[in-house]
C-alpha cells in the first residue's frame, strides 16, 4: 500500500437523491437504498483503504451530494481550488469542504462568485503531471480555466463535455498510470477529441464502447496499477489488462441513481507536483461590443449561440436596453475560448454579425508586414462583404473596394490613411496586412439585422398558385426598381448563364440591353455561343428554337457559330461585317453595353472574346461590378457566386434559378438586399419584361395619374 497517496472521503450517512441536476438523477427521487448505498460505499473505502490513505470528512444534513467529494475543489500540492458549484442544492457543501482544506493546512484558492467551477469532477491531472485536463459545457465555466492555470501553475488543457449523461469530465475520462488515457469519445466535440489525440498517443488511449461508460466504467480510481470502478464488460477488463492494469469491480448501483460512481466519491488530496511542467492555459477571452436591436432581431440569441455552438463561452458584462421601441440596446460581452484557434473563428462570425472586438483599447489594428509576394501573414483577417473600418491612430478608417476573401492592406499615403481590400495575389512585399481581429468592426444598418431571414425565397414552378402570385409581386418590384434605376442612371449588371437562351430569354435579355436597362453584362463562353448561335442559325445547343425540336445535325452548330466568329476576330468585327445581327450580344455592341466572358475547362472554342486567363478574367468582372447598384443573376451558378463574392454588401442582388440550392447558397450572403426567386429564367425574365411595358403603358400612366 502506498501510504503517501491519500484520498478524501466522505459517509454516506445522509445520502439520498433528493433533487434532479443531471439525468441519471430523474425518477430516482427517493428511491435509492442508505443501507445499500452505506454497504457499497463501505466495499470502496475498503479496498481503496488497502492501498492508499483515507481522510474522511464529517457528512452533513441537507447537503445529500456531498459523498461525491471529487467536488469538493481541485488539489496540487498544498494548493486547492474550491468549487463553486453551479447549481445551488449543491452550493451547500461549499462552507465544509472549505473548512476541511484549511484545517489541513492547504492554500486555499477561491473563484470569483458567479464563476461555477465543480473541481475534481471537472478537472483531471495528467497521471504524468504534464498538464490538466479540463471540462466544461454543463458545470464549470470556461473562464475558470485560466485560474487554474494562474493559481496551480499548469499548463491546462480544456475538453468540451457534448452529452449531458457525461455532465462532468470525470463521468467519461480518467487519466491513467503511465500515460494511459481511459475515455469516451463521443462525450466530447471534435475540436476536444482532435486535442486528446494530439496529447495522447493512439496505443495509449484505450476508449470504451456506450455501456461501458453508461455503467460509468471511466469513473475509475487509478492506483497505480490498480484500477477500482463499478463495472466493465470482459473486453475492457482484457484490454486494461493486456497494457498491465488490474481492474477491481465494486457495485456502486446506488450513487449511479445520483450520477456519481467510484472516482466521484473520492478526491485524491496528494497530487504532487512534478516539475519542469508549468505552462499556462491556451484559454483566451476577449470582450466584445454589440450594438442594434439586439432582442427584436434575435441577434444577441444568435450570437450567444454561436458563442456555445463554436465551443467558446460567454459572460455577459453589461446590456443596456433601449428604451423605445425604435432605439437600439447595446451590450459588453466577455467571450472565452479554449484556445487562439477557436478564438479567432468565433471573432471573425461574431465581426460579421457587426460585434467590435474591444473597442476601445484598441488604438492601431495589429499590422504585419508581407514578406512574399501574393502572400498574406498567418493571421490576416478575412475580409467579408460588409463595409468594413479598422483603428488607425485611434481612429475608424473606412476600407476601400470591400469584398468578401481579402486582406486589408493599411498605407500611409499623402492624403492620409488609406485601408483597403486586396486579394492574395495582389499583395506585394513590404504591404502592411492587418492581422487578427482586434478593432476591426463592420458597419451594419440595424434594420439589416431586424430583416434579415425574413425574406423568404420565392417559389415558383413546383408550388401553388399563391407562390405564382409571389413570383408576380417581386416581378413588379424587380421591374420597379429597374425602371428607377434608368431613370436616374443608375448601374445595373446582368450575370447571366446559357440557360437564359435555352429557356427562350434570349430576347427578352436582349431588349433589356436595347432599352437600356442593363449597363454590364457577365457570362462565360456559352452564354455567348448559344445566343450567337440563335441569332444565326435558330437553335440552341441544336435545339429549333421556334418549333423546340432538335435538328438534323445541330449538335455541331455551336461550332461552326464558334468557328464562324473566329474568322471575323471577335463578337464586335462579326456585327460590324453583317455576320451578327440581333441578340443578346448583338445589343451589347450596338449599345455599348460592356461584356466579360470568363473561360472554363469545358469551353469549346472558345470564343476569341473569352477570356482564358482566369485571373484577367476575374479583374474584368472586378472592374464590371464596381459602382453596381443592382445584380441580376440569371441561372449561373458559377458566375453568380464568382460575383457574389467580389461584391460587397449593400448592392442589391436579384438571383433567379430554377435550382433552390443555387438560390439559396446566394441568399446566404445574409443581406437583405440578395433577393433569391426560384423559377424558369425564361418565364422569369418575359414577366419582368411584360411588366416593365406595363410601367410605360399609356393605361398604366392614365391609372397613376
Ligand atoms: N448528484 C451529483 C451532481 O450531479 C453527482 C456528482 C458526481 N460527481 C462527479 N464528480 N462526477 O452533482
Amino acid at each position: 500500500m502506498s501510504a503517501s497517496i491519500r484520498f478524501l472521503m466522505c459517509a454516506p450517512e445522509f445520502y439520498d437523491v433528493d433533487y434532479v441536476i443531471n439525468p441519471w438523477m430523474e425518477g430516482n427521487i427517493h428511491k435509492s437504498s442508505r443501507d445499500r448505498a452505506m454497504e457499497q460505499w463501505q466495499n470502496l473505502f475498503h479496498i481503496i483503504k488497502e492501498n492508499a490513505t483515507v481522510d474522511l470528512v464529517p457528512p452533513q444534513r441537507g447537503v445529500p451530494d456531498m459523498v461525491f467529494t471529487a467536488n469538493a475543489g481541485l488539489v496540487l500540492e498544498d494548493r486547492v481550488v474550491l468549487s463553486r458549484f453551479y447549481h445551488k442544492e449543491r452550493q451547500g457543501e461549499e462552507p465544509f469542504f472549505k473548512a476541511w482544506f484549511e484545517e489541513q493546512g492547504y492554500q486555499v484558492f477561491e473563484l470569483p462568485k458567479e464563476l461555477p467551477f465543480e473541481g475534481a469532477g471537472d478537472a483531471l491531472l495528467d497521471r504524468e503531471g504534464r498538464w490538466l485536463w479540463a471540462g466544461y459545457g454543463f458545470r464549470s465555466e470556461l473562464d475558470s480555466h485560466p485560474y487554474l492555470a494562474k493559481w496551480l501553475d499548469i499548463e491546462v488543457l480544456s475538453l468540451r463535455l457534448m452529452d449531458e449523461r457525461f455532465y462532468h469530465l470525470d463521468t467519461c475520462f480518467c487519466p491513467l498510470a503511465n500515460g494511459y488515457l481511459l475515455y469516451y469519445p463521443p462525450a466530447f466535440d471534435a475540436y476536444s477529441n482532435r486535442l486528446i489525440e494530439m496529447r495522447v498517443p493512439a496505443n495509449k488511449r484505450i476508449t470504451v464502447d456506450e455501456t461501458d461508460a453508461v455503467n460509468f466504467a471511466c469513473n475509475a480510481v487509478n492506483i497505480n496499477q490498480l484500477i477500482i470502478m463499478n463495472k466493465a464488460s470482459d473486453e475492457l477488463k482484457q484490454r486494461l489488462s493486456d497494457v498491465g492494469f488490474q481492474v477491481v469491480e465494486t457495485p456502486l448501483t446506488e450513487f449511479l441513481k445520483a450520477g456519481g460512481a467510484a472516482k466521484c466519491l473520492t478526491l485524491r488530496v496528494t497530487e504532487p507536483i512534478i516539475p519542469l511542467h508549468h505552462a499556462a492555459a491556451a484559454v483566451e477571452s476577449r470582450v466584445i461590443h454589440l450594438e442594434g436591436h439586439l432582442l427584436d432581431s434575435g441577434l444577441i440569441n444568435r450570437a450567444l449561440d454561436l458563442i456555445v455552438e463554436g465551443g467558446g463561452s460567454f459572460q455577459v458584462l453589461n446590456f443596456r436596453l433601449g428604451e423605445q421601441r425604435q432605439s437600439t440596446s447595446s451590450a459588453e460581452i466577455r467571450v472565452t475560448a479554449p484556445d487562439h484557434a477557436v478564438m479567432e473563428t468565433l471573432m471573425s462570425q461574431l465581426i460579421d454579425m457587426g460585434a467590435v472586438a474591444q473597442p476601445q483599447e484598441v488604438c492601431d489594428n495589429p499590422l504585419e508586414t508581407v514578406t512574399k509576394d501574393g502572400v498574406a501573414p498567418d493571421d490576416f483577417y478575412v475580409t467579408t462583404i460588409y463595409p468594413t473600418e479598422v483603428r488607425v491612430n485611434c481612429e475608424w478608417v473606412p476600407v476601400q473596394n470591400q469584398r468578401m476573401d481579402g486582406a486589408i492592406v493599411v498605407s500611409h499615403t499623402p492624403e492620409g490613411v488609406r485601408a483597403e481590400c486586396k486579394l492574395l495575389r495582389d499583395l506585394k512585399v513590404g504591404d502592411r496586412v492587418i492581422v487578427g481581429v482586434e478593432g476591426i468592426r463592420t458597419v451594419r444598418k440595424p434594420e439589416v439585422r431586424e430583416q434579415r431571414g425574413s425574406q423568404p425565397e420565392f417559389g415558383f414552378m413546383g408550388s401553388g398558385v399563391s407562390s405564382e402570385r409571389r413570383v408576380e409581386l417581386i416581378v413588379e418590384q424587380i421591374a420597379w426598381e429597374l425602371r428607377k434605376l434608368r431613370d436616374q442612371g443608375g448601374k445595373v449588371v446582368v450575370t447571366a448563364g446559357p440557360v437564359v437562351i435555352h429557356t427562350g430569354g434570349g430576347e427578352h435579355l436582349a431588349r433589356l440591353i436595347r432599352e437600356g436597362y442593363v449597363q454590364a453584362l457577365l457570362g462565360g463562353n456559352a452564354i455567348a455561343v448559344h445566343d450567337i448561335e440563335q441569332a444565326i442559325m435558330g437553335t440552341s445547343l441544336g435545339v429549333d428554337m421556334k418549333r423546340g425540336v432538335s435538328v438534323r445535325g445541330g449538335h455541331r452548330h455551336h461550332l461552326k457559330v464558334i468557328n464562324t466568329i473566329r474568322r471575323c476576330g471577335s463578337i464586335r468585327a462579326a456585327v460590324e461585317q453583317g455576320v451578327l445581327k440581333s441578340g443578346v450580344f448583338y445589343e451589347c455592341i450596338q449599345h455599348n453595353v460592356p461584356f466579360s466572358l470568363a473561360g472554363s475547362i469545358r469551353d469549346d472554342g472558345p470564343l476569341p472574346d473569352t477570356q482564358m486567363d482566369l485571373i484577367k478574367a476575374q479583374e474584368e468582372y472586378a472592374r464590371l461590378i464596381r459602382g453596381a447598384d443592382m445584380i441580376l443573376m440569371l441561372s449561373s451558378m458559377l458566375h453568380s457566386i464568382g460575383v457574389g463574392n467580389m461584391t460587397p454588401a449593400g448592392v442589391k442582388m436579384v438571383c433567379v434559378d430554377i435550382n433552390p440550392a443555387v438560390v439559396t447558397k446566394l441568399s446566404d450572403r445574409g443581406s437583405v438586399e440578395s433577393v433569391g426567386v426560384v423559377t424558369d429564367v425564361g418565364l422569369f425574365l418575359s414577366l419582368l419584361v411584360q411588366q416593365l411595358d406595363r410601367l410605360t403603358s399609356p393605361y398604366r400612366e392614365a391609372q397613376l395619374a
